[in-house]
């Protein structure tokens, strides 16, 4: 009879063919939140398999409705819905009302419970914009940087990324979110687009305020966490984790080099030489240890 053991609990149940994992806890005494029941409809029962996940039965299309919004990853899986043919060592992720309130939730609102991805970071900037917009009307500051911005967001949306965050006048847009295919060339390639596309808006900044305008962008291709963080309705999705940080300094660095587009070694490896680059450094990057060698993105 397969067993299931308990993290951190330290308990193991033996379970019957045909039970689910939901059940076979029930009947051992071992609280387990399912707020509908076991019908495939709270996702409170949700667990992670930290080992033997392929021991489980294959999702039932009930728990793969529900799944399908919430972004699970193949190792979290629904107690009500599934069984196991081999041992399996498991944790529950709904331990308190507090946890079952928030998994609720996020089966309402479509939240994202949090997974691992490798995905090309892209992080831009405009130059100098804090000490130039110190002098404009407050109209003219947020109208400026809405003009950029509806220039471009269909730059970015036509490589396939997806802007995640603004922080003024940066913005992070993320490409291989759903399309992990070529994620750091379409990325490359809209950064350049970018480039061209700023040309195209100095003149208006020039003629309107008499100043100069161009945007610093930094690429790193990495392991991020993405998932949904917030309260209630004002859920929005994040990623975290030092390959963020990362192409953030990668972004700044250019002030360094005195250039506009500068990508990460391992950025630069994705893109197998479909671009030309130019090398920078090594470099002393703030919050880095050591020193990196960046590359520069000549236009192809
Ligand atoms: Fe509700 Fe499993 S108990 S989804």
């Amino acid at each position: 009879m397969p067993q299931i053991h308990y993290q951190p609990d330290g308990r193991t149940i033996d379970i019957a063919a045909g039970q689910t994992i939901l059940a076979a806890s029930l009947d051992a005494g071992i609280p387990f939140a399912h707020s509908c029941g076991g019908n495939a409809r709270c996702s409170t029962c949700r667990v992670l398999i930290l080992d033997g996940v392929g021991n489980c039965s294959p999702r039932t299309p009930a728990e793969q409705t529900l799944v399908a919004h919430l972004h699970f990853d193949p190792a979290m899986r629904l107690a009500c819905q599934t069984r196991i043919h081999a041992p399996v060592t498991l944790r529950r992720l709904v331990l308190d009302s507090e946890d079952a309130a928030l998994a609720s939730s996020s089966a309402k609102l479509d939240m994202h419970p949090g997974e691992e991805k490798r995905l090309a970071i892209l992080f831009a900037d405009i130059v100098g914009f804090t000490p130039f917009s110190a002098r404009l009307l407050p109209y003219d500051a947020i109208h400026s940087l809405n003009r950029y911005f509806h220039h471009i967001g269909p730059v970015i949306a036509a490589h396939g990324g997806v802007i995640n965050n603004y922080m003024g006048d940066g913005f992070m847009a993320l490409f291989g979110l759903d399309d992990p295919a070529d994620a750091t060339l379409r990325a490359t390639r809209a950064g350049l687009a970018m480039l061209r596309t700023v040309e195209i808006l100095k003149p208006y900044f020039t003629a309107l305020f008499h100043r100069s305008f161009d945007i610093r962008i930094g690429l790193h291709y990495g392991c991020v966490v993405i998932g949904s963080v917030g309260f209630l309705e004002n859920q929005t999705t994040t990623v975290i984790g030092d390959a963020v940080n990362f192409a953030s300094r990668i972004e700044a660095a250019n002030k360094q080099t005195g250039t506009r587009f500068l990508l990460s070694k391992a950025a630069r490896t994705q893109l197998a030489g479909r671009i030309p680059t130019r090398p920078h450094g090594p470099l002393k990057i703030p919050g880095k240890k050591g020193r990196h060698l960046l590359h520069e993105v000549l236009a192809d």
